[in-house]
């Protein structure tokens, strides 16, 4: 995929909140080796380097476009460019974090217990994905993508939301960890712009779709998107756009 941080961080403050969130229920005082798994361009890393100075923190992406991106704004962080899927940490790690990325990630039945095993023992995963696949920023991408000449392309990205509800990772975790704290959060965010909630989910959620077309289709997916957004998402008086989204926390420390 083609992450472009320019685009992505056009929102950065809205994006930021839940990474905060999450990392204010993380308790652990003085941790050696962190972990920022699908770190992007490292603006949330900057948040862990502030927090704990004296640990080693190390952010692991796929972009290297977001890489280079997060090289520039922290150089004394260990940047890796490599999948989540297969990635083994050098040593065990006292937090595994991730803010808005393991979402990209197919069976999570797997994937989250293969996390815990790479925390030292008490060690804390801490995990934040959106939960929004039932709203209308998104579901509105799978009915444009199946409704014009694009269907046969597109059709092969619909596939079923990729995050479970939290009573599926409660039971997936519950046993191999000491505490565990799942929660959710809907954020009525405030945007401004235009088609701010087009321009939002371009940066992320739409951006496989576009990938797959040309640009003049590119440009006749985006309008039509557009149209019923603005519908769904109507501007309010003063310009603002309310843009209500969904997200799901976990904090789980390993036995
Ligand atoms: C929405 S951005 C979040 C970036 C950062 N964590 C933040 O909160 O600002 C998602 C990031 O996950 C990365 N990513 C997605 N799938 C990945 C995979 N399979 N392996 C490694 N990185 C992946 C992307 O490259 C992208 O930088």
């Amino acid at each position: 995929m083609n992450w472009d941080p320019k685009q992505y961080l056009q929102f950065s403050q809205p994006r930021l909140r839940p990474a905060i969130d999450l990392l204010a229920r993380v308790d652990c005082e003085q941790p050696q080796v962190v972990y920022d798994l699908g770190c992007g361009a490292g603006n949330v890393t900057r948040l862990l380097v502030e927090r704990w100075p004296r640990a080693q923190i190390i952010g692991v992406d796929a972009s290297s476009a977001m890489l280079a991106q997060a090289a520039l704004a922290l150089p004394e962080v260990r940047w890796v460019h490599h999948g989540l899927a297969d990635w083994q940490p050098d040593a065990l790690a006292d937090v595994v974090y991730s803010n808005a990325a393991l979402h990209w990630l197919p069976d999570h039945q797997r994937l989250f217990p293969a996390l815990l095993q790479h925390l030292a023992p008490g060690g804390v995963l801490a995990v934040q994905m959106p939960r929004n696949f039932a709203a209308p920023s998104h579901t509105l991408i799978d009915a444009t993508a199946r409704t014009g000449p694009w269907r046969s392309r597109l059709e092969p990205l619909l596939d079923a939301a990729p995050v479970a509800a939290p009573q599926f990772y409660y039971s997936l975790l519950a046993p191999l960890t000491q505490q565990l704290d799942i929660w959710e959060s809907e954020y009525l965010q405030l945007l401004s712009g235009k088609d701010p909630v087009k321009e939002w989910t371009k940066g992320t959620w739409l951006m496989p779709f576009l990938d797959r077309l040309e640009p003049a289709e590119r440009a006749a997916f985006e309008a039509e998107y557009a149209q019923r957004l603005r519908v769904a998402y109507p501007p309010l008086a003063d310009g603002g756009t309310l843009f209500p989204f969904r997200r799901l926390f976990l904090v789980a420390r390993k036995r």
